[in-house]
């Protein structure tokens, strides 16, 4: 008897630590992110922080929130749950900036385009370097991003940027020597949500059915592991202690055989657009008028 009361005193104590312990070193929404635009309508953070929802109510509204804090490498993580059932016409968002001249910026995105009830999201991918854009990959994803939380990473180190969707590496973007690459500007991590349903789904064919708002796109348990820039820090300064940070040294240069693994059976199975095999097919049909094939669809991609 008295063994098996302590023994229920002793998993309600560890129960009660584990929760007090999640309390401490568990970040959320409310204590990371602000919002930016739409609140209070169109952004709602509930559950002790650790769930957001954004809304899409109209064609000129939606919302946006932002990190607190600037950072130079880490990785970004957000369990995301898609607008359910006819998303046509919006753009769920999630990326990290830079701040300051937008003609040398740096970004790096995800953009989930909206669809057509039965017809797949688009996963956009793009990355900007020193202003330097236009590396479009876009992806269909091999789940249904609608019905569950599924897991979109960022992760950033001074070899390489990956993409990684429930942990799979889906993109690797590298710092080729010469070529520009993310090493010197702090970006903010955001996501959005908005209309743009000139352009997004089919081309702009297809428009938001705005009896169905509002659209509503959810998150879950947003984990930065990140080197966040001191409070009062420049971009130099940020820039010079992130470089000797662990976020910046402990990290691997290349993806494991099983990231290649993985990387290579979802670009087979799921590109729907690649810069590189774009710009090559275009110089390979016009090779007087096409542009310049960018240098890195040369070199190695991991
Ligand atoms: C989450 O946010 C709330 C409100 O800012 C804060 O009081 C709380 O300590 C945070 N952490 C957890 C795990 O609830
Ligand atoms: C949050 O965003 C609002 C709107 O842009 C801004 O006025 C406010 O200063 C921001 N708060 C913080 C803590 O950054
Ligand atoms: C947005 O909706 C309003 C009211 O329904 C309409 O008058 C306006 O033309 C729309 N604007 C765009 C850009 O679609
Ligand atoms: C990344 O790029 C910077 C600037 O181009 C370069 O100085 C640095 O050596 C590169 N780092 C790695 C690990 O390739
Ligand atoms: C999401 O994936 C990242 C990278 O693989 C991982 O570190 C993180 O713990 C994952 N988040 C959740 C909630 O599973
Ligand atoms: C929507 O579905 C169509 C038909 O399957 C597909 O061609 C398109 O790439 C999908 N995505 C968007 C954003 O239109
Ligand atoms: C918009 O949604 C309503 C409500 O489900 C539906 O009756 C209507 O047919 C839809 N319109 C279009 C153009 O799909």
């Amino acid at each position: 008897m008295a063994m098996g009361s302590s023994w229920k005193a002793l998993l309600a104590a560890v129960a009660f630590l584990a929760v007090l312990e999640v309390g401490l070193v568990s970040a959320n929404f409310s204590d990371q992110c602000n919002i930016t635009w739409g609140a209070p309508d169109n952004a709602e953070i509930s559950d002790y922080g650790n769930h957001l929802k954004l809304f899409l109510r109209d064609n000129s509204s939606g919302a946006m929130v932002e990190t607190l804090k600037p950072f130079i490498y880490g990785s970004v993580s957000t369990m995301i749950k898609l607008i359910e059932g006819d998303s046509a016409g919006s753009v769920t968002t999630y990326y990290t900036c830079s701040d300051g001249d937008f003609s040398v910026h740096d970004e790096i995105d995800y953009e989930f385009l909206g669809n057509s009830s039965g017809n797949p999201y688009t996963i956009h991918t793009n990355v900007f370097a020193d202003g330097v854009g236009k590396r479009e990959m876009q992806f269909k994803p091999w789940f249904d991003p609608t019905t569950d939380y599924h897991n979109y990473t960022i992760f950033w180190n001074p070899c390489m940027i990956v993409w990684y969707v429930d942990s799979y590496p889906i993109r690797v973007f590298r710092n080729h020597t010469g070529l520009p690459f993310p090493t010197q500007r702090p970006m903010y991590a955001y996501s959005s949500i908005w209309n743009a349903d000139d352009w997004a789904t089919q081309g702009g064919r297809v428009k938001a059915n705005w009896t169905l708002a509002p659209f509503v796109s959810e998150y879950r348990d947003i984990d930065l592991k990140v080197c966040e820039c001191a409070d009062g820090a420049d971009d130099k300064a940020c820039a010079t202690t992130c470089a000797k940070s662990k976020y910046a040294a402990e990290e691997p240069c290349k993806l494991t055989d099983k990231e290649k693994k993985e990387m290579d059976a979802i670009q087979l199975g799921y590109t729907i657009y690649d810069y590189c095999v774009n710009a090559k097919d275009k110089a390979a049909k016009d090779p007087e008028n096409a542009k310049p094939v960018p240098p890195e669809c040369y070199l190695e991609q991991y």
